[in-house]
């Protein structure tokens, strides 16, 4: 057993071989995993905030229940040892504060604060990466699922969930042909987000639709209710009977490769489109409720770093107010204008048949419909639903976690 004072910088081992310990300029603690390995470094006032001891952490809840009225932000580590408790190596810290915490070296690794590991964390983990496509290479980034493998194992499940995380579109294939079929798939998940038109909703040709997309005309690119401040995440469209007639078939672009387009090429219109903020709404009523939705927003919306969180396009649920100085008018339309020609040039256009689940993100593509012939014996019949990302990440999370601990 060792034990490092408070202030010097040498380097004390423990008994065990396994690993090292010292404290850093009174504050912070560099932990060497191995003889050879490179140190790691954890700030003491971070390592403090998450002492795992039942006075500070509620376990079950798995939630911080330290009493942060009184944290002292000059918490200082004092002293340092090893122990070698169950297999698991532990490092003990006292505190300045008369408290003692330890800290499995696993705990420790998996919250390391070295770039290779957060940049891992970030980049899978906690959300993948989304790759971005031009619509011409749609056949080699579209992966096609057996919707009864992915109801049934979890292995297949993670992959769907993975690929519409990065790609933001994927196909089941070979679901039943109930209406059933997108509830079993959203709980499959989690559960539904349901919003102003139910949570299973039916997509066809109605006499005096309340909807622009329950007609048979064509359906312009859009995103789905681009007038919720909440956007519904992800579109679950399962195809029951699909129309012979010329027509019908889907069409989806990658918003997010038109974005980097603009970025690119056109940076007044970029800039443009991810400030003004636009008008989106809906005015009906389902159901018998009346519903008026508005929500101002741009079409490209950025979070502080510059990505893009979200897209917002729909020509016919755009209000007509626009409240916005007079001389931001034209020049939006120009910009906006140029966004949807170079959408529609990149549009991907196919057709689902019976028993495809169409899955798509429903804040990064765009999606539409070509115009078809209804008639009794000539209909089309699509049932929807949607997902929200905070629950299908969740769902991701947990599986990466079950598939990683078998491993
Ligand atoms: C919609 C829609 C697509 C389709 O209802 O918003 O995009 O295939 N429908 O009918
Ligand atoms: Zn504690
Ligand atoms: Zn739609």
């Amino acid at each position: 057993m060792w034990a490092q004072r408070l202030g010097r910088a040498l380097v004390t081992r423990s008994s065990c071989r396994w690993i090292s310990a010292r404290i850093v300029d009174n504050s912070s603690i560099e932990v060497q995993p191995e003889k050879d390995s490179r140190p790691l470094t954890f700030p003491g006032v971070w390592l403090r905030d998450n002492c795992l001891c039942s006075d500070c952490f509620h376990d079950t809840s798995r939630s911080r229940k330290l009493d942060w009225d009184k944290f002292d932000t000059k918490v200082r580590p004092v002293s340092l040892r090893t122990e070698d408790q169950k297999q698991q190596k532990e490092l003990v810290v006292q505190w300045s504060d008369s408290h003692e915490s330890r800290f499995s070296l696993q705990w420790l690794q998996e919250r390391s604060f070295e770039e290779k590991r957060q940049k891992s964390y970030l980049e899978d983990f906690y959300r993948p990466t989304t790759k971005h496509w031009a619509g011409a290479e749609f056949p080699s980034i579209a992966r096609h699922f057996s919707y009864e493998e992915v109801m049934q194992k979890d292995s297949m499940l993670l992959e769907w969930l993975q690929t519409l995380a990065v790609h933001g579109v994927a196909l089941l294939r070979g679901a039943p042909l109930d209406e059933g079929v997108v509830r079993r798939l959203a709980e499959r998940v989690g559960f539904i987000r349901r919003t102003t038109y139910g949570e299973e909703f039916v997509v066809q040709a109605k006499p005096g639709a309340q909807n622009f997309a329950y007609l048979s005309l064509p359906l312009p690119l859009h995103t789905d209710l681009p007038y919720y401040e909440y956007k519904p995440s992800v579109n679950i469209l399962h195809c029951v009977v699909q129309t012979e007639s010329a027509g019908g078939s889907n069409l989806l672009v990658d918003a997010f490769h038109i974005a980097d387009i603009l970025r690119r090429d056109y940076p007044e219109d970029f800039e443009r489109l991810s400030r003004v903020l636009v008008d989106w709404n809906d005015i009906g009523s389902e159901d018998g409720r009346e519903f008026h939705n508005i929500w101002r927003a741009p079409v490209i919306c950025l979070d502080a770093q510059g990505r893009y969180t979200r897209v917002n396009h729909s020509v016919p649920q755009r209000d007509s107010h626009f409240n916005v100085p007079l001389s931001e008018v034209l020049p939006w339309y120009e910009s906006y204008a140029r966004f949807v020609r170079l959408a529609r040039k990149d549009a991907h256009a196919f057709k689902t048949q019976p028993g495809d689940v169409l899955t798509f993100n429903n804040i990064r593509l765009l999606h539409g419909r070509t115009g078809y012939d209804d008639s009794e014996r000539n209909s089309r019949y699509i049932v929807g639903a949607y997902l929200d990302w905070d629950i299908i990440y969740s769902r991701l999370r947990v599986l990466k976690k079950g598939r990683d601990a078998r491993q």
